[in-house]
Formats: structure tokens, C-alpha cells, sequence
């Protein structure tokens, strides 16, 4: 079950599992089957994504300098700054997780991660032109926690395999695509994945129960533009959004699928970066410490091979629309 994440492998070693594709090759060009014009080679890599694979980019593709790196890895280890993960919020270009005595942490870890967040959105919009203008940058983040036995309640432990999902910020079908960046000078990041959501989709579909249609009765609708207005939890989850977070719990939730889940492991090594979409792969992190990490939120408009999207699979076991009309 163990591979290495530098071994390229760009098939699946069976329908559900999650492959990796290492997008360079040694000296750091273009792996030699991807062809040279960039929207092919883009939509090949799309694609690659959609059906559940990891990009796997052995150098980080731009910069992290020395001094951001000597940062990261913690001047004041004693601070609390470096006891919780650190979100970056780009569109308003502000940290949250610090606490007020840790402004001149803040300061710099905002900067840190403006750069990572432009650097990465500049990147992947290079990369992946059927992507670049169709998605929205959400949350970056930087993860300074020793991974390996860090505690939590259980649906918010990630060494439990399990799909993302954000209660606070529901895409409606939308995907969620994460780009993360290993900055341990010494110390693999290591992952699980387990079956892709595709095949897990009708036992989790089963076990927590298919959402009704959205209602569309003008008090239903005028209920939600109200909820949304005022910004209430919930206003803005669709059918899609709720079923995610149950399945995301779900998951979590059952022992058997963690224990009988065909899993692979990776490890990421110092300085890699991988790219993933994390609503379809099931995921969990077991060790690594000090990682950087942007968030995209990809229009489901946008896919190559839009059938894959979970919206759809959910949408074909549900024989209805599963997301709301804005
Ligand atoms: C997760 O998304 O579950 C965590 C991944 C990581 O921090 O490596
Ligand atoms: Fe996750």
C-alpha cells in the first residue's frame, strides 16, 4: 500500500484508488508525455484531476525565499501563532487563528501568504487554462502542527480518511481544489487515500439518505434569499452542500471504511507541491509539520469530464438536482 510520492504512476491500480501523476520530470521540465501546447497539456492535466489524481510537482514550481522559509518554521516556537493552523483570506487580505498579542507574527505570516496565495493562483492559472478565471480563490493556509498523533474531535481529526466539505462556505457543485506545498526542510508530509467518492458515493448515499429536491415554491425561495440576505448558517447550502458535510462525517464516522477502505499512502517530500481535488478524493494526513496550503473553488462549468463532478454522481443516484438556482 506504501508508494512514494516520487514514483510517477499514471495509472490507478484499481477503479476506486487515487493515482499520482508527477508533472515534471527530473530536471524540472514537463513530464515527456505531456504535449507542448499549453490548453492541451492543461486539459490533460485537467483531466488527470477530475479522475481523481494527484499532480505531483517534485520542486515547488515558484519561490518560497530563505527568510519566508525561516519564518515559517517558527522564530518563536513558543508562540501560540505556531500551535494552531493559520488561514489568509485573500480577497480581504487578512490572517485569522492569531490572537491580538501576536500582531507582529501576524504581520509576517500575512505577508508569507499573500505571496504563497499570488504565487500559487498565478501558477495554476499558467497550468490550467480551462480553470484559470473560473474559480474563486478561497481560503490559503499554513500548518504548523506536527501532524502525527495531533488531537482532535473526531470530525475534525484529518488522519481519518474523508472527503472535504466547508459548512461555512457551501459551493453549490462547485469543486474544491487544494494546492499544497511541503516547507519541512527534513520531514516527509505523509498521506492516506482511500476509494474515490464515485465508489463510495451509494454506500454513503444509503447510509445517511439522498436530500429532497430544493424546494422552489415562492415561500421556500423567498425563505432562502432571506436567510442569505442576512447571512444566516445554512442560507446559502444547497441539497449538494448538506449531503457533503454529512458525508464528510460520515465517513469519519466509520470505522469499517477506515479500516477496510483500499488505502494507498504517500509521501510528500521536502519542498514538493501536490494538487488535488479534495471533494472526490478521500483523504487523510498521518504525519508532516509545516506545510502551506491555497484553496480554489473551481465552477463545476469549468471540468473537462464534468460527469465525474460528485455534484453529478450524486445527482444521477438522487434522479434530481441537487443544487439551488442563484
Ligand atoms: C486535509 O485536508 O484533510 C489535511 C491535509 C493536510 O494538511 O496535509
Ligand atoms: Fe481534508
Amino acid at each position: 500500500m506504501s508508494a512514494p510520492a516520487t514514483q510517477p504512476a499514471e495509472s490507478q491500480s484499481s477503479p476506486g484508488a487515487t493515482g499520482l501523476f508527477s508533472v515534471q520530470d527530473a530536471e524540472g521540465r514537463f513530464a515527456p508525455q505531456l504535449p507542448d501546447d499549453a490548453v492541451e497539456r492543461g486539459d490533460r492535466l485537467c483531466a488527470q484531476l477530475e479522475a481523481g489524481n494527484i499532480l505531483f510537482f517534485a520542486r515547488t514550481p515558484f519561490e518560497i525565499s530563505p527568510t519566508e522559509r525561516e519564518i515559517l518554521l517558527g522564530q518563536k516556537q513558543t508562540s501560540a501563532a505556531y500551535h494552531k493552523n493559520v488561514a489568509y483570506r485573500p480577497a480581504e487580505d487578512r490572517v485569522t487563528g492569531l490572537d491580538k498579542s501576536e500582531s507582529a507574527e501576524a504581520e509576517q505570516l500575512r505577508a508569507i501568504l499573500r505571496h504563497y496565495s499570488h504565487s500559487a493562483a498565478k501558477f495554476l492559472g499558467e497550468l490550467l487554462p480551462a480553470y484559470a478565471g473560473n474559480w474563486k480563490l478561497d481560503y490559503a493556509s499554513y500548518r504548523p502542527i506536527e501532524e502525527r498523533g495531533r488531537a482532535a474531535r473526531l470530525h475534525a481529526r484529518n488522519d481519518l480518511c474523508h472527503v472535504d466539505a466547508f459548512p461555512t462556505r457551501p459551493t453549490n457543485g462547485d469543486r474544491i481544489l487544494r494546492f499544497f506545498t511541503n516547507v519541512n526542510p527534513a520531514q516527509n508530509r505523509v498521506w492516506l487515500t482511500a476509494e474515490r467518492f464515485e465508489s463510495v458515493a451509494p454506500h454513503f448515499a444509503q447510509a445517511i439518505g439522498l436530500p429532497a429536491p430544493q424546494r422552489v415554491d415562492p415561500v421556500s425561495s423567498a425563505l432562502r434569499a432571506l436567510a442569505r440576505a442576512l447571512r444566516l448558517p445554512g442560507g446559502n447550502r444547497s441539497p449538494y452542500d448538506t449531503f457533503m458535510h454529512r458525508c464528510h462525517n460520515a465517513m469519519k464516522e466509520d470505522a469499517k471504511f477506515q479500516q477496510r477502505s483500499h488505502k494507498q499512502r504517500w509521501e510528500f517530500p521536502p519542498d514538493s507541491t501536490w494538487i488535488v481535488f479534495t471533494d472526490c478524493v478521500s483523504h487523510a494526513v498521518l504525519e508532516g509539520q509545516h506545510a502551506l496550503e491555497q484553496t480554489f473553488i473551481v465552477s463545476r462549468h469549468a471540468m473537462v469530464a464534468p460527469e465525474r463532478s460528485p455534484v453529478v454522481v450524486l445527482e444521477k443516484l438522487a434522479g434530481h438536482s441537487l443544487t439551488a438556482a442563484r
